[in-house]
């Protein structure tokens, strides 16, 4: 995916990325950190930590493109002292030149105790203890070939779009997610797609539709049962 990337402001005032070629956005236009933040922490991990309030949250990241929502994760913890250890994999890593055009070190300015630029310059392949909670590992991988020795608690399956990548959202790959997943784990994702609602029921999930951030009607959420 050696695509041209420009340079986006979307409606809450952060930053994303757009492939030109692909008509596709690293988030969403209406908003990514408040997408970021809606799908992912509120709709993902709120909601396993109420059920688990005493447990670490093993999160799976698939795509960590920019890293934005890696961050956001990053500074909800501080915030909500969860104890995450958070994995990240990623098939294509943005240069940190490409990554210097994003806004968030200036979008979260108050947050001065680790910066974006900080967090970007982490390198990849190694667990870094952030915080005496926050544990982070980027990893350089295709999801397609991904293999872990330990289960997770929450994927998010950041993906790009199904008209962009249809690949990446069939059956097949919702069964991993399905066994990567411990009992009482949730899957996550801004996707609303019928198809992908109807292969995660396939392969085991219980699946609800939720509201779906601004500019988006639904989202999905999966809880392997
Ligand atoms: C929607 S973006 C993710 C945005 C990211 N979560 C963030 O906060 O910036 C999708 C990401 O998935 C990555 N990707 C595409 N195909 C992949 C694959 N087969 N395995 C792993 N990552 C992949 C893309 O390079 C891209 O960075």
């Amino acid at each position: 995916m050696n695509f041209t990337k420009s340079w986006v402001l979307t409606k809450d005032g952060s930053s994303t990325l757009k492939i030109n070629s692909l008509k596709e956005t690293y988030h969403s236009l209406h908003g990514a950190v408040t997408e970021s933040e809606f799908v992912y922490v509120t709709n993902g991990l709120h909601f396993w930590h109420n059920a688990h309030p005493n447990s670490n949250a093993a999160i799976l990241e698939m795509g960590y493109g920019t890293g934005l929502l890696s961050y956001v994760n990053f500074l909800d913890h501080l915030k909500t002292q969860i104890k995450i250890d958070y994995t990240s994999i990623e098939a294509y890593p943005l240069s940190l030149k490409e990554l210097g055009r994003l806004n968030y070190n200036r979008f979260f300015e108050e947050k001065k105790s680790f910066s974006f630029t900080e967090f970007s310059e982490l390198t990849w392949e190694v667990a870094h203890q952030l915080s005496p909670i926050f544990t982070l590992q980027k990893q350089k991988s295709f999801f397609e070939e991904y293999k872990s020795k330990n289960l997770f608690d929450i994927i998010y399956y950041d993906a790009f779009g199904a008209h962009a990548q249809p690949d990446l959202w069939e059956i097949e790959w919702m069964e991993k997610c399905f066994d990567l997943l411990n009992y009482g784990g949730v899957w996550v994702s801004f996707c609303a797609k019928g198809s992908v609602r109807r292969a995660l029921q396939e392969v085991g999930f219980k699946v609800e539709r939720l509201p779906g951030p601004p500019g988006k009607r639904e989202m999905l959420r999966a809880v392997k049962p």
